[in-house]
């Protein structure tokens, strides 16, 4: 059995203080429910090592949401993943379709940073999916197939296994609007079988892919119950503990019954 993974994206919210009470009501949950659950938490730089210093009494993981595509040096405000290791970092999201759109990011870039994260033992959460126009001219499936193409499959097996991948159709993204189960399960299958041609039925099976977009504790069981879907990636309903824990023992049922 796999278990299900589930990260919270904070993006660019919440206070100091208020960081510190979500990671802390998160943390003393979590501690009392002994999850087979991967629970990630992605808080801005700021509140990372605050997060990193709770995360082993919590039971959680932490994320970065970026990081450079440069090992260092004079690249004012960027931030290294072996920076992110020091700290204890272990995952980093790469891709987000809000750092595609605001801040020029291609698939080359992506596939730069997907190498720092890897070389330094980190694991690179590679975001993807369509636009509401590409996915209304029927071209999703050829976005989609580049950006895992162009992003990943420059990686050698042992190091396309430490990756997890995000579909998230930015139509979905903070609009309330969720792929419908059926709508995800497809585009994971795709997603699977691209993994399968390349790299074999073994990396294709292990390949953790998350949903992402408009998640809610609503919805969480039948988007995590598709065979294809192994958790998710969640924005808004992460900034509240109550819809988060919801959201993650979604994900424990669904992992259970598998
Ligand atoms: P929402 O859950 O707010 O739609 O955001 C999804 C997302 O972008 C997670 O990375």
């Amino acid at each position: 059995m796999k278990s299900k993974i589930v990260i919270g994206n904070w993006k660019m919210n919440k206070s100091f203080d208020e960081a510190e009470d979500l990671i802390t009501e998160i943390e003393e949950i979590l501690a009392d429910l002994n999850l087979s659950t991967l629970v990630v938490l992605a808080p801005p730089f700021p509140y990372l090592e605050l997060a990193t210093d709770h995360a082993p009494d919590g039971n959680f993981e932490c994320a970065a949401q970026n990081c450079s595509q440069f090992n260092n040096g004079a690249y004012t405000g960027e931030v290294s993943a072996s920076m992110l290791a020091d700290i204890d970092v272990e995952f980093c999201i790469v891709g987000h379709s809000e750092r595609r759109k605001y801040f020029n990011e291609t698939n080359e870039i992506l596939a730069e940073k997907v190498n720092r994260l890897t070389e330094v033992g980190l694991i690179p959460i590679y975001c993807c999916g369509e636009t509401v126009e590409e996915r209304e001219a029927g071209v999703h499936f050829d976005v989609i197939e580049k950006q895992i193409k162009e992003g990943l499959f420059h990686l050698l097996p042992e190091s396309l296994e430490r990756v997890i991948v995000a579909y998230e159709p930015v139509w979905a993204i903070g609009t309330g609007l969720t792929a419908t189960p059926q709508q995800a399960e497809e585009v994971h299958l795709f997603i699977r079988s691209l993994i399968e041609k390349k790299y074999g039925t073994e990396a294709a099976y292990n390949l953790n892919i998350l949903y992402g977009g408009s998640c809610n504790p609503s919805n969480a069981l039948e988007l995590f119950t598709q065979p294809n879907i192994d958790g998710g990636l969640i924005g808004g309903a992460s900034l509240n503990t109550k819809e988060f824990i919801e959201i993650v023992e979604a994900a424990e049922t669904a992992g259970s019954d598998k």
